[in-house]
């Protein structure tokens, strides 16, 4: 057997550090239908989350350990043996199991943070990565912090990780502090002086802090790393994560300077990112590389002169290789059951009969009002359908406004499957909309962002609204589109409220302490 030593492994934490995104949670559903996209994406492990921060990241994590039958599914644990052990439970009936456990090992985080001495980590990760390995084959270990961890302590506690059963090394650039090629030196380092670093695959996992996640990410594997953490997006903890997207067409694109090649199957990136920017309300900018809507949009006459003569002359890669259809089939009232559905399959859609008929009727419903619909007015239309809205769900609404008068906005609902009317005035119909609706989660969300979009071009265009609401010092962005802006808007906030609810059940894992 040869061994390909430039293929780097893809690993997708999306659903686990993804989900830290500030004003991110996914329902069960919706991480159920990011990981089969990313299974569909050609990645090689998912983390589909953290056992033991509540009991849906454990149903999301068994879920989905349950359902992929070729991507290695991973659930983090921090370094004890209760997480470990609810790590264990979540993969048991994953067909690729791995246990990802992670302990501190800087000065700062261990002083401060674990309040720990470097001896009692060292103890802690013998006896943690070993529990792990009892339980399972493939083990990974993280040094939280690794690129602020002194050289020494970091080749001695990867020593003990990979004789106590670790099968990949995990270096993480928590806090987005490393450059290029400091990182890359760290990382050939490591190979070179931890003594046994040939029984171990080393990773990487970087922060976009200072904005050089992709570019140390490519750096740590020039210096010997063969699998990268990334997320689709780049979305993760504060400034996100390494952009999956990003790595992989960098290697596609330049393999004279990185000869580095990987599973995924790049035709699926764009429905992949809509996916993940439509179930967590994180919407893509518009310049970013590869995903952003500008990514292959030429504006200035020089430049469309000189793709038209050759695209070469201003395109790097071709649309087509990261799954942009330009030819957008426009579709009318007048397309049938048959071009819709050859639609949803051309932008990436498998629904089941009912999924289908639901989002077939409010695809008539739309073009009864609206004459022409994009790609993207379907994809609102199927996003929207597919939502996991499993708490309540908006069905009547009502809009008075009047000059000189209070605004007033009735809405009729599915609150737990009873139904529910609630009413409200304010200023204006969209305050009206919001005081009204927000009595039925209880608590106390505050507003902190509302933003409209309109889907596609012109006046009938759908509105696309954006809200995002706090708690507790927990955000959450909801998301709604309709052909009518209050519609829109009141979509968002309840889908903004099922997310709340959800996010209320989970409590953050606290640091580990001895
Ligand atoms: O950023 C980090 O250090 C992490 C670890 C848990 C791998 O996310
Ligand atoms: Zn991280």
């Amino acid at each position: 057997m040869t061994i390909d030593k430039n293929r780097v492994i893809i690993f997708d934490t999306t659903l686990r550090d993804g989900e830290q995104s500030p004003g991110c949670s996914m329902t069960l559903g919706e991480k159920i239908r990011v990981a089969e996209a990313l299974e569909t994406l050609g990645v090689d492990v998912i983390e589909a989350g953290f056992a033991i921060a509540s009991n849906g990241d454990f149903e999301a994590v068994s879920q989905v350990a349950e359902l992929l039958k070729e991507t290695t599914v991973c659930s983090l644990a921090r370094a004890s043996l209760k997480d470990i052990d609810r790590a264990a439970e979540a993969l048991k009936k994953a067909a690729r199991p791995r246990i990802h456990t992670f302990i501190s090992t800087s000065p700062l985080h261990m002083e401060h943070k674990l309040q720990m001495t470097p001896d009692e980590v060292i103890e802690r990760i013998i006896s943690s990565v070993g529990h792990a390995r009892n339980l399972c084959d493939d083990v990974e270990w993280s040094c939280e912090d690794g690129t602020r961890t002194e050289e020494d302590f970091l080749y001695r506690s990867i020593e003990v990780a990979i004789k106590a059963g670790a099968t990949t090394i995990n270096v993480p650039d928590t806090v987005g502090y490393t450059t290029p090629e400091e990182y890359r030196i760290i990382m050939e380092k490591i190979i070179a002086n931890v003594p046994n670093s040939d029984k171990a695959i080393f990773s990487t996992h970087c922060h976009n802090d200072l904005g050089l996640a992709v570019s140390n990410s490519i750096a740590a594997v020039q210096g010997g790393a063969r699998q990268i953490e990334c997320t689709v997006n780049g979305i993760g903890e504060r400034a996100g994560n390494a952009a999956l997207e990003e790595i992989v067409m960098a290697f596609r694109t330049r393999p004279d300077v990185m000869p580095y090649h990987t599973g995924i199957v790049t035709e699926n990136i764009i429905k992949t990112s809509k996916l993940v920017s439509a179930v967590t309300g994180l919407d893509v900018q518009h310049n970013k590389a590869i995903v952003g809507a500008n990514a292959f949009a030429h504006e200035s006459g020089i430049h469309q002169d000189g793709m038209l003569k050759n695209a070469e002359t201003y395109e790097i890669m071709t649309p087509e290789s990261v799954g942009l259809n330009k030819s957008e089939l426009v579709m009318g009232k007048h397309s049938g059951r048959h071009a819709f559905r050859v639609k949803l399959e051309e932008l990436g859609y498998a629904l089941g009969d009912n999924e289908f008929m639901s989002a077939f009727t409010r695809f008539k419903d739309l073009a009864d009002v609206k004459k022409t619909l994009y790609d993207d007015d379907i994809i609102a239309i199927v996003d929207e359908d597919m939502r996991d809205n499993d708490r309540m769900a908006l069905t009547s609404w009502s809009f008075i406004c009047d000059s000189g008068k209070a605004s007033k906005a009735t809405f009729g609902l599915q609150v737990d499957g009873e139904q529910v009317t609630v009413s409200s005035e304010g200023n204006g119909p969209v305050d009206a909309s919001f005081k009204a609706l927000r009595s039925l989660a209880g608590g106390s969300p505050q507003l902190q962002l509302y933003q409209v979009h309109a889907v596609t071009r012109g006046t009938d265009a759908q509105a696309e609204v954006t809200v995002r609401l706090e708690e507790d010092g927990k955000t959450i962005n909801g998301h709604g589109a309709h052909v009518d802006t209050l519609v829109a808007s009141a979509k968002a906030y309840v889908n903004a409220l099922n997310k709340l609810m959800v996010k209320r059940e989970k409590t953050a894992p606290a640091a580990m302490t001895r």
